[in-house]
């Protein structure tokens, strides 16, 4: 049996800002080629700062992906996108206090989703992405 931290536990019966952000200034939807499962992440950022002023993931992956996508969205949430890209899965799996390593990948899938989303807001196509009423 795969053993989870109380944090992972914790983020995955109750996941922070899971959900949808209606007008996004940027969104992905992201998959996983090992699994099937997939991240839809949506943020929002300031125009002048360029700070993630909110952000909101839904999950269509495992426990791991619910509460990393739990914990990133909770560490990039007030920084700028500058701070957000350098974020890694690593951060976010040492944040919850580790992941199985048969479960590393499902955290590298959220964290994909939010770099996704950020080169959504910049501009810049993602691949495979799909449009938002393909998401919803
Ligand atoms: Fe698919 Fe974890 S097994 S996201
Ligand atoms: Fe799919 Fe982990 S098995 S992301």
């Amino acid at each position: 049996m795969l053993r989870y931290t109380d944090i992972v536990l914790e983020h995955f019966k109750n996941p922070r800002n899971v959900g949808v952000i209606e007008d996004p200034d940027g969104y992905a939807i992201e998959g996983s080629p090992a699994c099937g499962d997939q991240i839809v992440v949506y943020i929002k950022v300031d125009p002048n700062t360029k700070v993630i002023t909110d952000i909101k993931f839904q999950s269509f992956g495992c426990a791991s992906n619910i509460a990393t996508g739990s914990m990133m969205t909770e560490m990039v949430k007030g920084k700028t996108i500058e701070e957000a890209l350098k974020l890694t899965w690593k951060d976010v799996v040492d944040a919850l206090g580790g992941l199985p390593p048969v479960k590393l990948h499902c955290s590298v899938l959220a964290i994909d989703g939010l770099k996704a989303a950020i080169r959504n807001y910049l501009g810049e196509k993602t691949e495979g992405k799909l449009s938002k009423e393909e998401v919803v």
